[in-house]
């Protein structure tokens, strides 16, 4: 028996998975089409007559976003919402700013789906002459970071060991006390949390792609296990052409 609700939505196409480039803790905006994906998710959760009590997201502004553009449609913009960096995309390192395809021409796809795809490799380190380093190291969002909290590069399970945490103390309680909670953040972010919820092995969640700008609902037991599987708020060819779509991100042209 289901018990509680649960949405995530990664956030829509931003300007940099346009130009098919490692995001990261960039701060990528949304493109048109990221805004249209935003509003396409937000219909569907309007028309199924989702409410929610609480709401969180990363600090990265195309997160965030799709969160407004989502509480804008439902007409729940008044909600608390919640931001963190524990909920950011995975650090991409030294990759941050490099075009994922031209980044395949030059070390192999099958390198390049270890740096996107591995549980526990993480990309190479972003070092201080970086191009993004102070527009990401430096920035005063995370200044409160502790030296050890400020990623130089992260696996999956690395997003996942900072990510956790605050599922555990914040999110999970919410969910246990009867709120309903919608997540809006990114797709490695989101890999873990679908991860941890479906007790996913480290091999199968190499395979999963999550799709921009579509809403997934989990339906939990008391004990917060899926009674099912995830649903997606899309008809399935759609989803199943936006999941290609960002697994052939890392091929070679
Ligand atoms: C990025 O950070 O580049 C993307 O948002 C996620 O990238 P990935 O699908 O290559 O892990």
């Amino acid at each position: 028996m289901a018990t509680y609700k649960l949405v995530i939505v990664r956030h829509g196409e931003s300007t940099w998975n346009n130009e098919n480039r490692f995001c990261g803790w960039f701060d990528a905006d949304l493109n048109d089409k990221g805004l249209m994906e935003a509003k396409r998710g937000a219909v569907a959760l309007k028309d199924a007559g989702f409410k929610f009590d609480v709401c969180y997201t990363s600090v990265l502004k195309r997160a965030i976003r799709t969160l407004w553009i989502v509480l804008d449609e439902i007409d729940q913009m008044w909600l608390p919402v919640v931001r963190t960096w524990r909920l950011n995309e995975r650090h991409y390192g030294g990759l941050i700013g490099l075009n994922k395809s031209e980044t395949a021409a030059k070390h192999g796809e099958a390198q390049v789906k270890i740096w996107r795809r591995s549980f526990d490799v993480p990309p190479p380190p972003m070092e201080s002459d970086h191009a993004y380093f102070k527009a990401i190291a430096q920035d005063r969002r995370y200044k409160d970071l502790k030296a050890e909290e400020l990623p130089k590069s992260e696996s999956l399970k690395d997003t996942i060991a900072r990510a956790l945490p605050f599922w555990n103390d914040h999110i999970a309680p919410q969910i246990r006390a009867g709120k309903r909670v919608l997540i809006a953040a990114h797709g490695n972010s989101l890999r873990g949390i679908v991860k941890h919820l479906e007790g996913m092995s480290d091999a199968d969640i190499m395979e999963l792609n999550l799709p921009t700008g579509i809403p997934i609902v989990y339906e939990l037991d008391a004990n917060l296990k899926p009674t099912g599987p995830r649903q997606f708020l899309g008809d399935e060819e759609t989803v199943k052409a936006a999941m290609a779509a960002v697994a052939a991100q890392g091929k070679a042209k």
